[in-house]
C-alpha cells in the first residue's frame, strides 16, 4: 500500500506536492470516488482518474550519465545552471540518484523508478562508490591509515574505507588518490580529506557498484541495460 499522491507521483504524472493539491482540489477519482483528503492510501489496482483522465504508469527509464564539471547534480536550479536532467534527451521525470559536487565529474545515474533509486542509495546494501581524487600535497602512509580507520567529521565517524595512493608528484607536490566509501554524506569525500589537512584539486567517480564510465567521454550518456536493472533489483 502506498499514499495516493506518492503513487501519484510515482507514476510520473506530476510531483508529490502538486499532487497533493489536486486530492484537496478534489480532482483525484479512485475507483468512482472522489477523494480529496490526503492520507488515502492505494495498492496499485484501483482505477485513478486524474481531471478526467485515466493515471498510466509511466514507463521506468535508467541512465548512467559521465558528469562534465560545471554541472549541478539536480532537477532544477534558482540559480540557473545547467542541471544533469538537462543532458539528458527524454520527456520522463527522471532525477538524479545521490549527488555530486557542481566541479565533481564521473558516474551519475539518473532514474523515474523510485525504488530502483533507493535499493542503490540504501546503506545496507553497501554499494561501492569509488573516487579518484588529486590531492594538494602528498598523502603520507599515517594519513592513508587514518583515513582507512575512518576519520570524523562533524562529530561523526565515517565507515571505514579503501584507501590506495594512485601516483603521487613530488614536484608539484599534488598526488592521486583512490577511495572507495559505502555512505554518502554531503562532501564526503571532500571532508574526510580534509580531515587529515588534504585538499582535494578535482574529483572524478569512476563507478558505483557495477556502473563504471567505460565508453563514456565527459557529458556522455547510455541507458541501463535490462539486465544491469536487474542486478541492483536482486540486491532488495
Ligand atoms: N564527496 C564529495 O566531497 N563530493 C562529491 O561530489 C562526492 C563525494
Amino acid at each position: 500500500m502506498e499514499r495516493l499522491q506518492k503513487f501519484i507521483a510515482e507514476a510520473g504524472y506530476c510531483s508529490r506536492r502538486k499532487a497533493e493539491e489536486l486530492i484537496k482540489q478534489g480532482k483525484v477519482i479512485v475507483n468512482g470516488k472522489v477523494i480529496n483528503e490526503l492520507g488515502v492510501k492505494v495498492t496499485g489496482k484501483e482505477k485513478i482518474i486524474i481531471n478526467g483522465i485515466l493515471l498510466k504508469k509511466e514507463t521506468k527509464e535508467y541512465y548512467l550519465l559521465n558528469k562534465p564539471r560545471g554541472i549541478i547534480t539536480s532537477v532544477s536550479d534558482d540559480k540557473n545552471r545547467k542541471t544533469v536532467v538537462e543532458l539528458i534527451n527524454t520527456n520522463k521525470r527522471i532525477y538524479p540518484i545521490g549527488r555530486l559536487d557542481y566541479d565533481t565529474t564521473g558516474v551519475i545515474l539518473l532514474t523515474n523508478d523510485g525504488e530502483f533509486a533507493n535499493i542503490l542509495m540504501h546503506p545496507n546494501n553497501n554499494i561501492d562508490k569509488v573516487y579518484l581524487a588529486k590531492l594538494d600535497g602528498v598523502i603520507t602512509g599515517k594519513e592513508i591509515n587514518q583515513l582507512k580507520n575512518g576519520v570524523v567529521i562533524d562529530g561523526v565517524k565515517c565507515e571505514k574505507c579503501r584507501v590506495k595512493l594512485r601516483k603521487k608528484d613530488t614536484k608539484n607536490n599534488t598526488c592521486m588518490v583512490e577511495i572507495v566509501i559505502h555512505e554518502g554524506r554531503n562532501h564526503q569525500v571532500k571532508r574526510m580529506f580534509q580531515a587529515v589537512g588534504l585538499n582535494v584539486l578535482k574529483l572524478k567517480r569512476e563507478r558505483v557498484g557495477i556502473f563504471t564510465l567505460d565508453g563514456l567521454k565527459s557529458g556522455e550518456y547510455r541507458k541501463l541495460t535490462p539486465k544491469e536493472v536487474a542486478v541492483i533489483y536482486s540486491l532488495r
